[in-house]
């Protein structure tokens, strides 16, 4: 939204929300209440919570508006309601819950007529309209978490070819690329939209190192699994000689030329390791962005912790970032599936905890040169 224009601000919020809404559409509400895993929110929790913080932020914040349930916010608060709690919590269900949504949206609409988003704006939360960009990428980013559960939900069909994964193949032995020792800048410019934890733009000093021009495909990672024992990505199941995924409706059989996702940290780790190899830093990753094919299927987890940038500030809020930092984080790049393109950056940080398999994530591998 370089150009910010209200009616842009309208229209992408309005075609999240259908996103959103197209993938709960097969669905029922009592498979939207229901908790199908104590690491993911039942989806009544993320809708409730996406509509929530868009009226926290564009109606209460901005808008100086009171909320239309007074007290309901806590109970959507993400920090203070951990995601094995959620389904338990006195949320809105049903109904009451899809016209909160639209009410919110309404009141959002409302007050966006009134404010002034130009770029000579003094409120940082309105200058070049950051905010409506910050809720248009929490919704999108809500929108693959609710993805993750979606895989559990048994028979689930989406009603859009976009949230089926596209068949991205790589070859089992990939091609390295070669990126020469230097400063390398890394992290988002001061212009555009960014989160807090991608800046400030920073140079930091690399080593010469190698990179796989591809992500590690299935079949390598059978070979890992053949050599070593090694445990199957999640939701893989054997069958036959072969394996399928049983992440979507129809047991699918394993492709082993597209790239492999549902790893967790240490499975990378470990592949990287048998191919006598090791992750690429997320600072390497970052620097050799330009020049990696296949992108785009799953995350890649780096080797790098989730950690501020000298010189970092939390902006629009703490607990977005920074209370995130140092506590066993590790940092994912590029994007996956299921993410929108307009989250996937090439500055953008993604994190989770490295025992976690459930995100859309696998690697590509690195060695010093
Ligand atoms: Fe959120």
């Amino acid at each position: 939204m370089s150009s910010v224009s209200k009616a842009a601000i309208a229209e992408a919020l309005s075609e999240a929300r259908e996103r959103t809404l197209a993938l709960i559409e097969p669905l029922d509400d009592e498979q939207l209440n229901r908790v199908y895993s104590p690491i993911l929110s039942p989806l009544a929790w993320d809708l409730g919570h996406i509509a929530n913080f868009e009226e926290l932020w564009l109606v209460q914040t901005i808008g100086g508006r009171e909320p239309l349930h007074g007290e309901l916010g806590r109970f959507y608060d993400a920090i203070e309601n951990p995601r094995k709690v959620r389904g338990e919590l006195p949320i809105l269900r049903d109904a009451e819950l899809r016209s909160y949504m639209a009410d919110v949206r309404e009141r959002t609409l409302d007050v966006l007529e009134g404010v002034e988003i130009g770029s000579d704006v003094g409120d940082p939360l309105l200058r070049d309209g950051f905010v409506y960009e910050l809720l248009l990428a929490h919704e999108l980013q809500h929108n693959e978490t609710m993805l993750q559960l979606l895989q559990l939900v048994e028979g689930y069909e989406p009603v859009w070819a976009e949230f089926s994964p596209p068949a991205q193949p790589v070859p089992g032995e990939p091609e390295t690329v070669r990126v020469e020792a230097g400063e390398y800048s890394i992290g988002a410019p001061e212009q555009g939209f960014a989160y807090d934890n991608e800046r400030p733009r920073h140079s930091v000093e690399l080593a010469a190192f190698e990179i796989d021009r591809t992500p590690v495909s299935n079949g390598a990672y059978i070979s890992l699994m053949e050599a070593t024992g090694a445990e199957p990505p999640m939701f893989w199941e054997r069958d036959g000689d072969g394996w399928v995924d049983t992440s979507r409706a129809g047991r699918v059989p394993i492709d082993p030329a597209q790239p492999v996702i549902h790893v967790s940290w240490h499975q990378a780790d470990a592949f990287a390791r048998w191919a006598g190899k090791r992750l690429p830093s997320e600072h390497e990753w970052e620097a050799a962005r330009d020049r990696l094919d296949g992108l785009g299927h799953g995350w890649e987890w780096t080797s790098s912790d989730f950690l501020a940038y000298p010189g970092f500030e939390a902006f629009p809020y703490r607990e977005y970032s920074e209370v995130f930092f140092g506590d066993g984080y590790k940092v994912l790049r590029g994007g996956a599936w299921a993410t929108h393109p307009r989250v996937a950056r090439p500055t953008f940080r993604n994190w989770d905890l490295p025992q976690r398999s459930q995100i859309f994530a696998g690697l590509r591998c690195a060695r010093d040169a």
